[in-house]
C-alpha cells in the first residue's frame, strides 16, 4: 500500500479527485496519510476532513526564520512516513533538504502543457491569464516529479485541452481542471502505486 501525503494551499479540487479516485478504486494499492496546508483558510483542510484523513497547517507566517518552517514542514511530512508526496496546488517553495530525501517520490500537478507557461511566477490563474493573452489554442496539464528547478523535473503525463473563443481565466481554468487534472493527477497516484511508473 502506496502511503500517498498531499501538500495543499487552497481549495483543493485535485485532493477531492484523488480522495474520490481513492474511494471508487481509481487508484488501487495507495491510502491518503496525511493533508498539509501551509494556509489556515485551505478549504482542501476542510475536504481532508470530511474524508477522515488527519490534516495538518503550519504556516511559514508564525516563524520568523524560513529555515524553521522548513524544519517543521519536512517534520511533519517525515512523520507521515510517506512512500510519495502529491503537490497538488501547493504554492509553497519546497526546501532543498526534502527534494533530495523524496527524489522520485514527489510529484507536481501543473495546469499547462509544460515547458509553456511554467516556471517561477506561473501558478493558478496566472498560467491560464498568459495562455490567453498568448492566444494559443491549445493548453492543458502536466504530471512531472519535483527537482530543484521549478516546474523543471522529468514529466510523467500529459494532457492536452482545447481554448476556445472567449474562454476567460476562470472558465478556462475550469476546463484544464476537469478535462486534464483530474484525470491525469490519480491516473500518475495509480501508476506509481501499481509499479507502472518508477
Ligand atoms: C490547480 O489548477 C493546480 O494545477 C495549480 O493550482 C490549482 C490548485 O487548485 N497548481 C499550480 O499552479 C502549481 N504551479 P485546487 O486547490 O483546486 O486543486
Amino acid at each position: 500500500m502506496l502511503r500517498v501525503a498531499v501538500c495543499v494551499s487552497g481549495g483543493g479540487t485535485n485532493l477531492q479527485a484523488i480522495i474520490d479516485a481513492v474511494a471508487d478504486g481509481t487508484i488501487t494499492n495507495a491510502k491518503i496519510v496525511g493533508v498539509f496546508s501551509n494556509n489556515p483558510g485551505a478549504y482542501a483542510l476542510k475536504r481532508a476532513e470530511d474524508a477522515g484523513i488527519e490534516g495538518c497547517c503550519i504556516s511559514p507566517k508564525d516563524f520568523s526564520d524560513r529555515s524553521e518552517f522548513n524544519k517543521a514542514f519536512l517534520a511533519k511530512i517525515d512523520e507521515w512516513e510517506p512512500d510519495l508526496i502529491v503537490l497538488a496546488g501547493f504554492l509553497v517553495i519546497i526546501p532543498e533538504e526534502m527534494i533530495a530525501r523524496y527524489r522520485n517520490r514527489m510529484i507536481n500537478i501543473h495546469p499547462s502543457l509544460i515547458p509553456s507557461f511554467c516556471g517561477t511566477g506561473f501558478y493558478g490563474l496566472k498560467v491560464h491569464e498568459e495562455a490567453l493573452k498568448r492566444g494559443v489554442k491549445v493548453t492543458g496539464a502536466t504530471v512531472h516529479f519535483v527537482d530543484e528547478g521549478t516546474d523543471t523535473g522529468r514529466i510523467i503525463a500529459q494532457k492536452a485541452v482545447e481554448v476556445l473563443d472567449g474562454d476567460t481565466p476562470e472558465v478556462l481554468q475550469r476546463r484544464v481542471m476537469e478535462q486534464a487534472e483530474w484525470i491525469l493527477l490519480p491516473k500518475a497516484i495509480n501508476d506509481i502505486a501499481n509499479g507502472l511508473i518508477k
